[in-house]
């Protein structure tokens, strides 16, 4: 990473008065979470169709909590690391300041960042399958020992694990938020994420339409690096941090 690179972003961050950041699963990868798609990322080891769908889900409830679970595990014992906390930082260092991340691991939050739009949900959350309800777990501690296995709601129905699978729609409302977001942006960061999974994957070029700088943050080349403006290649508990430095 090249000192005039940086020096790009960071001049671009100090005239900007609007920021939005897009972060993917690279950004807790340092954290221990694995990744999706990368060198021991959890879709080398395991099929999304029998674990992500709502298809898997209504074949076999309990296997898909079994893997929920196991995550939860992974996820409650892994701590924020410098990158979330310079994002969280920068919700109060600019005026406006948008975060949308496809992580459902709740440790943005963790770190500090109050407002965040979670487009594929919050791994700590489990909504019914009937009534909607959302049944909240508190982020990152051990799951509580659920009666039953798959759990369900007091009314009887299956609880679900409240993120989006695949060729499940996204709430609405969040992806109007952030498109809005994007839209009004000067600078978007986009960090740790492949972009391969839409809508998610065309943030960027909504971003960069409507006149955004667009800084990837990526330790390896991806689907956006040749549209991106500025890019930073490197690990986001390592480039964040050095950026914050650099304003
Ligand atoms: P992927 O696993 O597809 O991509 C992770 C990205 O992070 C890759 O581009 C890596 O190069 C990069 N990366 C790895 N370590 C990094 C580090 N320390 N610092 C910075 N970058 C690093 O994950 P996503 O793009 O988040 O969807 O995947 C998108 C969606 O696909 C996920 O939200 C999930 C998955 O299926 C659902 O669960 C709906």
């Amino acid at each position: 990473m090249h000192d005039a690179t940086i020096e790009r972003a960071a001049g671009a961050l100090r005239e900007a008065d609007r920021i939005a950041a897009l972060t993917g699963a690279g950004m807790s990868a340092e954290s221990g979470i694995p990744t999706f798609r990368g060198a021991g990322g959890l879709w080398r080891q395991f099929r999304p169709e029998e674990l992500a769908t709502p298809e898997a889900f209504a074949r076999d409830p309990s296997v898909v909590w079994d893997w929920y679970r196991w995550r939860r595990r992974l996820i409650a014992q892994a701590e924020p690391n410098d990158g979330h906390r310079v994002l969280a930082r920068f919700e109060t260092r600019f005026p406006e300041f948008t975060l949308v991340t496809q992580n459902v691991d709740g440790l943005h939050r963790r770190a500090g960042s109050a407002a965040i739009i979670e487009l594929h949900g919050n791994i700590w959350r489990a909504r019914c399958t009937v009534e909607r309800r959302r049944v909240v777990d508190q982020a990152g501690d051990p799951p509580a020992p659920e009666a039953s296995d798959p759990p369900r709601c007091a009314c009887g129905a299956l609880l679900r694990p409240d993120v989006v699978w695949f060729g499940e729609m996204l709430d609405p409302v969040d992806v109007a938020r952030a498109t809005a977001a994007l839209r009004r942006c000067a600078v978007l960061l986009v960090v740790g994420t492949s972009a391969l999974v839409f809508p998610a994957a065309g943030f960027p070029l909504i971003a960069a339409e409507a006149g955004a700088l667009v800084v990837e943050i990526n330790t390896e080349e991806t689907a956006l690096t040749a549209r991106a403006d500025v890019v930073l290649r490197g690990p986001a508990a390592g480039v964040l941090p050095a950026l914050e430095r650099a304003l």
